[in-house]
């Protein structure tokens, strides 16, 4: 008897998002992408398909991932929404800009005045977006970056964004974070479970997020 078991489909988003304001200048944030990019390798080990949706970062794809490369958030916005459906797993580790400037210049702008303000409207949060028409069987994870409160903003995000687990992160501090080779997370799911994942390299981080992804998707 022949048994066909399909390769989970792994949707991936990492990097930061560039917002311009003129053809030369953006507003973005220090995300390496070495996260995002550790998941897309855990999971190409793991035997799964991996789509790496990634802003501007300095790293090569993983070999065996399809890249598609975005900058901006409204780029990554459609980029995930079109393939949200055809996927069973989306890790969004992006550090998705929350502000885009109002108004981009067309030409670079001249630095002649005293002060320059630059006005932002808010971007459309994709994982709340694509994660409220979830269907069975998905399973979707998002990544919580906190200065303070870790876990209690963490667990407010997960279920106003419909997560099935969050990657409670502590940024802005010596030791992890964004820009960190290492990192240190907590991880957690909707029925009050809870992993701490003490600092560690990010592929070892990212080879048990995707290990535990594993195990809960059969579980559901
Ligand atoms: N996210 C997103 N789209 C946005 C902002 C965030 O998809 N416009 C996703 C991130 O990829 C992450 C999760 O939402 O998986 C949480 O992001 P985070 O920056 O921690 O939280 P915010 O919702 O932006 O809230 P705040 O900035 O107020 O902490």
């Amino acid at each position: 008897m022949l048994v066909r078991m399909s390769r989970i489909r792994a949707l991936i988003s990492a990097g930061p998002t560039r917002e311009f304001f003129d053809p030369v200048r953006f507003i973005s944030n220090p995300s390496s992408g070495r996260m995002g990019y550790a998941i897309a390798q855990a999971a190409l080990d793991a035997g799964w398909a991996v789509e790496l949706v990634s802003g501007p970062v300095a790293l090569p794809a993983p070999v065996g991932a399809t890249l598609v490369p975005v900058v901006s958030a409204a780029d990554m916005l459609a980029a995930v929404q079109t393939r949200f459906d055809a996927c069973d797993v989306l890790v969004m580790t992006a550090a998705v800009s929350d502000y885009r400037p109002l108004l981009r210049e067309e030409h670079k702008m001249k630095k002649a005045r005293e002060r320059l303000v630059v006005e932002l409207e808010p971007t459309t949060d994709i994982l709340k977006t694509v994660a409220a028409r979830k269907r069975q069987g998905q399973y979707v994870v998002g990544f919580a970056a906190e200065t303070q409160d870790v876990e209690a903003y963490a667990l407010g995000k997960m279920r106003a964004k419909n997560c099935d687990m969050m990657v409670a992160n502590r940024v802005g501090q010596p030791g992890g974070g964004f820009e960190s080779e290492r990192n240190s997370v907590v991880l957690l799911w909707p029925d009050g479970e809870r992993e701490p994942v003490a600092c560690a390299d990010k592929s070892a981080i990212a080879h048990r997020i995707v290990e535990r992804i594993a195990q809960r998707r059969e579980t559901a």
